[in-house]
């Protein structure tokens, strides 16, 4: 089946992989998955291998450079944080933004989500914009409630064009890491929901024309089945793109 938007599959590595370890991975992913024309395909290293990493791609023709986070300010005083124009230096073309391990362990907002994506669309960096409810709230019923608050605060002031370049993530907490996926009807049923709400932020055109990737515990078993959903545009991986094997597999399984 055609799609009617470009999959997107972008690795997030988290904390893990040493330099060294991040160039065979990446040089492993270049080997593998060169023929591949039909999937954008991101790798989003550690901070500490975007250098290197950049320069094992730089005569790929496929893959292209991610990072995990970002700061919402441009340069100064801001210990420990790294500014858009500091990826830009190492050709970094998107960034993951309000990851849930941010939103949980660095207590991020969605306000302040929203000024880093803006921040990023001003230094022409993608942002992966990040939402996803716990199982507590899906439980109690709450999934679309938190879907529909995270999705109107993460994204808030961007204008349509700024919209459509920006990817939104859909990871459902509960299934991060757990080896519980959603099923594909889940992810449609989130997706879809997801869409409506851009439809409502910014109209018809701009919603049919954003990727919404799903992420949580996608493997090459279950990638087929949850990229053959409408509404789902691409995967967010993160276990199994830390191996050249699973990610490829995971990639070739999408086509
Ligand atoms: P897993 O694929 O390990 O469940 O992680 C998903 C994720 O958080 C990607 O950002």
């Amino acid at each position: 089946m055609e799609k009617e938007r470009r999959l997107i599959i972008a690795g997030n590595w988290k904390m893990n992989k040493t330099v060294a370890e991040s160039i065979d991975l990446v040089n492993g992913l270049k080997r593998e998955l060169a023929n591949v024309k039909e999937v954008d395909i991101v790798v989003c290293p550690a901070y500490t291998a975007l250098s290197e990493v950049s320069k094992s791609i730089l005569d790929s023709q496929n893959i292209r450079l991610g990072a995990q986070n970002m700061s919402e300010n441009n340069v100064g005083a801001f210990t420990g944080e790294i500014a858009a124009v500091m990826l830009k230096e190492f050709s970094v073309r998107y960034v993951i933004l309000g990851h849930s391990e941010r939103r949980q362990y660095q207590k991020e907002s969605d306000e302040l989500i929203a000024r880093k994506a803006l921040a990023a669309h001003t230094a022409s960096l993608k942002p992966i914009v990040c939402v996803g409810e716990t199982l507590a709230e899906r439980e109690g019923g709450l999934m679309e409630k938190v879907l529909e608050t995270q999705v109107r605060g993460s994204l808030a002031g961007l204008s349509r064009e700024q919209m459509e370049e920006t990817i939104v993530a859909y990871e459902p907490v509960w299934a991060i890491g757990t080896g519980k996926t959603a099923s594909s009807a889940q992810a449609q049923e989130a997706h879809a929901f997801i869409r409506a709400q851009l439809v409502k932020l910014f109209d018809e055109t701009t919603a049919r024309r954003v990727r919404i990737q799903y992420g949580g515990s996608v493997k090459a078993a279950n990638a087929r089945e949850l990229m053959g959903q409408p509404d789902v545009d691409g995967a967010l991986v993160g276990g199994a793109a830390l191996e050249v094997r699973s990610f490829a597999d995971i990639i070739k399984n999408s086509i």
